[in-house]
């Protein structure tokens, strides 16, 4: 049985991969941005370990919460799955002077997957508006373009297919994947129609089943099995121009393997 962490696993799909982990007998840390939230999450998945908090829009709290899972030792996967959604009507500002959608969605995966012990698999929840994200990388902070908050969530969810597919080729020995769960109802998307009692299931796959399909690396997936990622995400220079600018932003270093 695998030991998983799960950010933003106090709602939505984050909290429903958290169930079903540990209905199928895995030990389960979940993840909050506070303590109150954090007692939510306990109650609503009982059996989980333990959770942990921190505000993802904030480099110190995300920092702090890498920490804190090292404390608990090193997991066999870590599921990136908290994000802001694609209806953010303006561009807020983090208390480090950051887009807070760009900070939540790409920045804190970039800092939690350099800063935490490496797991076994790491999964980092994209979309398929990654096909609609900004493949030019200039401007990740939204300080030259009006804002769009869709356009915001698509670059991000770009990202985060840019962030597992570098993070894999720097990283052989750790099973690096993305994945799209579909366009289902949740907080982020409540008039949403796809199948919601799918949409949970292939980051679980990814992170814990020992199917060979699972247990590759540099992948992209929907719904238990592969699909094209955009082009843009297969490049290596992009990738670490990704990497390069993530470093910058947060003055966090990932590691080199
Ligand atoms: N729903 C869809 O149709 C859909 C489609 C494609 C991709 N996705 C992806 O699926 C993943 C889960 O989305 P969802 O639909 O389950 O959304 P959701 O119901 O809104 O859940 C998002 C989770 O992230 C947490 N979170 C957001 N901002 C945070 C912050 N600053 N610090 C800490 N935690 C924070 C939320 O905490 P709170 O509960 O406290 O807000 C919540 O637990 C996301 O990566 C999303 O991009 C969803």
């Amino acid at each position: 049985m695998a030991r998983v962490f799960v950010t933003g696993s106090s709602d939505g799909l984050g909290r429903m991969a958290a169930s079903l982990l540990v209905e199928r007998g895995h030990a389960v840390v979940l993840h909050a941005r506070h303590e109150a939230r954090g007692r939510d999450a306990l109650a609503a998945v009982p059996g989980a370990e333990a959770v942990l908090t921190g505000d993802l829009s904030s480099l110190a709290q995300t920092r702090a919460l890498a920490e804190r899972a090292n404390a608990l030792g090193t997991f066999d996967a870590v599921i990136h799955n908290a994000a802001i959604g694609y209806r953010e009507r303006q561009r807020l500002l983090t208390v480090d002077g950051l887009s807070h959608v760009f900070a939540v969605n790409t920045l804190a995966p970039f800092v939690l997957t350099a800063l935490m012990h490496q797991p076994g698999r790491l999964v980092y929840v994209s979309s398929e508006l990654h096909r609609r994200g900004d493949a030019s990388l200039l401007d990740l902070n939204w300080e030259q373009r009006p804002w769009r908050g869709n356009q915001a969530y698509s670059d991000t969810k770009l990202h985060d297919v840019l962030l597992a597919f570098a993070v894999a080729r720097r990283w052989p020995a750790v099973r690096c994947n993305a994945m799209e769960p579909g366009w289902v109802a949740t907080k982020m998307s409540p008039r949403a129609t796809g199948d919601l009692d799918a949409a949970h299931r292939t980051q679980v796959w990814l992170a814990t089943d020992d199917d060979p399909a699972a247990t590759g690396t540099g992948g992209y997936f929907y719904h238990l099995r592969p699909k094209p990622p955009s082009g843009a995400t297969r490049d290596p220079e992009r990738q670490d121009r990704l990497l390069a600018e993530c470093e910058r932003l947060s003055g966090v270093r990932l590691p080199d393997a």
